[in-house]
């Protein structure tokens, strides 16, 4: 993680205790950041940016030639993501795409073996299987907030824990929870 990027993601993590925006934040940010270290993936996506808090813990963290795809359907916080991931010196690694991910997800080629769905809960499982077929064995797949929005993320749950295609745990972390979901070999 560069200086720019830590510089960023504190700065931010002081804006958002202050105003309870909904990003990913230190604690879960942490594991994140743990898993991308071990998993070293080289193409992700992102479903969800709001202004780029987890695109540039994310984008921070990939490995040398690592890119990153986001994902948000409000062009202002489009905008202001792509302007706070150049200023922590990401703009080379991280594009932000501007639409609504269950028409772009569809439209991006390529294999991908990270994603993180961060968007409208009940759309969880649909955000999956639009990228489904482009996952790559061991691709890391991590939805956020399945622990306050456990009833609308249900069928996603179910999916990714029930159809063997997938090794699944949560992680709980008191108030919310993140599933991590890893394609099997
Ligand atoms: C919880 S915030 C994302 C937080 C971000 N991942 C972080 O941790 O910094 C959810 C974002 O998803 C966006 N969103 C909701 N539905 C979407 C969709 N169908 N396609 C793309 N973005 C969507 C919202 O505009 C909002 O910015």
């Amino acid at each position: 993680m560069t200086k720019a990027a830590l510089r960023m993601l504190r700065l931010m993590d002081r804006a958002v205790s202050a105003w309870h925006i909904p990003v990913i934040g230190k604690e879960k940010g942490r594991v994140l950041r743990r898993l991308l270290a071990r998993y070293e993936p080289r193409r992700g996506v992102e479903v969800g940016t709001l202004f780029g808090y987890s695109a540039i813990l994310v984008g921070g963290s990939l490995p040398r030639g690592g890119r990153l795809t986001c994902v948000e359907q409000n062009a202002y916080l489009a905008k202001f993501a792509a302007r706070n991931i150049e200023e922590a010196g990401l703009g080379g690694r991280v594009k932000v795409v501007v639409g609504d991910a269950l028409r772009v997800l569809p439209m991006l080629r390529g294999p991908v073996d990270f994603l993180l769905i961060d968007a409208r809960k009940e759309d969880y499982l649909d955000y999956l299987r639009a990228v489904e077929l482009r996952l790559r064995k061991g691709a890391l797949v991590v939805a956020d907030n399945t622990g306050v929005f456990r009833r609308e993320v249900k069928g996603y749950l179910a999916h990714v824990r029930g159809n063997g295609r997938y090794e699944s745990r949560e992680y709980d972390f008191g108030t919310d929870c993140m599933e991590v979901s890893v394609v099997r070999g």
